[in-house]
């Protein structure tokens, strides 16, 4: 059966992408069939009860208030020293100092120049032809994306990898994945099969970096690359640690957000309609130039669904310094909450928080070009006046810090990747709504179950060339 329950045409006319009224989309706000365990349930409920900072335990505190949760990561991470190298801490001396801060310059720096550059072009080819290969053996169609993710990304972040070494760095993922997505009180297996691949992934990428600073192996443009000019000082074992954060950084999030992402347009052949239509006329390099301009719409669909399906849904992170957060004093050793999830959930900063509603991120100006019917001109005074409240909108300066819209954390540690992923799932709505058909069997069965992050459950199906 089709997606949405079969309300799709076999061969879909993409229609204008303006010309479908908001009214027509208010009917596809629909319920989330989502389980929600009991410890969101109470988190949630002492949040909206005390503020958005509370205690759970004696050394626990919940930092779900937006202010809050930006002063403290400021706080905690101010310093970002590298720990020295391992055989300086043998032979007792200190290594040369190197910060995580200027790493990330460099990986933004190069991640800038990868997504407007020739990197987008190889990421949609990637993600095209994992849809050729996979056909009608889909399957599940989370694990499907998390492939389609994951395999994407692995060159952009080192390229020039053996065969076997490729397949090294996937099953680590894969196992790095299965972790992430274990429900609550599932077994942990294969812990020592876990760290064997690591170390071996470990030595796969130290043989790239000594290839390329002896030039016995050809520059790329990975995020690898950044990390040959600072090998002097870095040292091989540390570039080794940083880059394999970002290759476990990869391992999950990008395909949990692209699962859910496919559930929410799996319910919304409107949206489905509306989105085919702006992007078809695309390629992937002009939609990569200017994301929320060139498609408004896929990209307003992307944020809100970000805003609804937000991960890891608890992030814990150690005190490391002494503090005061509010009224409340925190001491180095204790632990902090912080959840995205809660926050993007919160009723009194959300109109309407628990419903996916890509229109709240219209700005006025998109708004005023809406087509003009009696309902879609009431929304738009509706959204007018919401864009100037900031329960409703994006914050409205670089320098406005504590937005309740945090998909990718805060600074100074936030997503490095986060214009990557948005792109990511930008190209999954265009290969998906224009290419490819994604059929579910069971659309009444899939449902959202919350563990570390989000996962769709029940969601079996075929992605099919249109
Ligand atoms: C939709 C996909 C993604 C989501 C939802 C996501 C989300 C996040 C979140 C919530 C954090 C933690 C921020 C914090 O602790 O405050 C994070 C960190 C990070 N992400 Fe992503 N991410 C995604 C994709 C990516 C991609 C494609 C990359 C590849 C470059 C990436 C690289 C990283 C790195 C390296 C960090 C650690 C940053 C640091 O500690 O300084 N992420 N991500």
């Amino acid at each position: 059966m089709p997606l949405g329950g079969g309300t799709e045409p076999r061969s879909p006319r993409p229609m204008s992408a303006r010309r479908m009224s908001c009214g027509q989309l208010k009917r596809e706000t629909m319920q989330q069939p989502v389980q929600v365990p009991e410890i969101f349930r109470r988190l949630q409920q002492r949040s909206e009860n005390e503020g958005g900072l509370f205690w759970t335990s004696p050394e626990e505190l919940c930092v779900f208030e937006p202010r809050a949760a930006q002063e403290f990561n400021r706080r905690n991470f101010a310093d970002s020293t590298l720990s020295d190298r391992w055989i300086d801490l043998l032979l007792r001396r200190p290594s040369p100092p190197v910060t995580w801060q200027e790493l990330r310059v460099a990986w933004t720096d190069q991640l800038r120049h990868m997504v407007s550059g020739a990197a987008s072009g190889q990421l949609a080819q990637a993600m095209a032809s994992h849809c050729e290969s996979t056909g009608e053996r889909t399957g599940d169609l989370g694990n499907w994306a998390q492939e389609l993710c994951g395999r994407s990304l692995l060159p952009l972040v080192i390229d020039g990898l053996s065969p076997r070494e490729a397949k090294i760095a996937h099953r680590d993922r894969r196992l790095k994945t299965e972790q992430l997505l274990a429900l609550p009180g599932a077994p942990r297996s294969g812990l020592w099969l876990s760290l064997w691949t690591q170390l071996r992934l470990g030595q796969g990428v130290r043989r790239q970096l000594r290839q390329r600073a002896a030039g016995r192996s050809p520059r790329r443009h990975d995020l690898a690359d950044c990390l040959v000019e600072l090998l002097p000082r870095l040292g091989l074992d540390r570039a080794v640690d940083a880059l394999c954060s970002i290759l476990t950084a990869i391992a999950g999030p990008p395909g949990a957000a692209a699962t859910c992402l496919l559930f929410e347009l799996s319910r919304r052949p409107q949206w489905r309609h509306r989105l085919a239509a702006e992007l078809a006329p695309l390629t992937p390099i002009q939609l990569a130039k200017a994301p929320a301009r060139m498609a408004p719409l896929t990209h307003d669909f992307v944020k809100e669904s970000l805003r609804l399906w937000s991960l890891p849904l608890l992030m814990v992170r150690p005190v490391l310094v002494d503090m005061t957060i509010g009224d409340q004093q925190l001491r180095a050793g204790q632990r902090v909450l912080l959840s995205p999830y809660l926050m993007h959930r919160d009723a009194q900063r959300w109109r309407r928080a628990e419903s996916l509603e890509p229109e709240r991120w219209r700005r006025p100006a998109q708004a005023d070009k809406c087509p003009a019917d009696q309902e879609e001109s009431q929304e738009t005074v509706e959204r007018a006046r919401d864009a100037k409240c900031p329960m409703a909108s994006e914050p409205t300066s670089k320098s406005d810090h504590s937005s309740p819209y945090v998909p990718f954390g805060w600074a100074p540690r936030s997503c490095l990747g986060a214009n990557l992923a948005i792109l990511q799932l930008m190209l999954l709505c265009r290969l998906t709504t224009t290419r490819y058909r994604v059929l579910v069997d069971q659309p009444d069965k899939t449902h959202v179950v919350l563990g570390t992050v989000p996962r769709v459950l029940g969601f079996e199906g075929r992605v099919l060339r249109r």
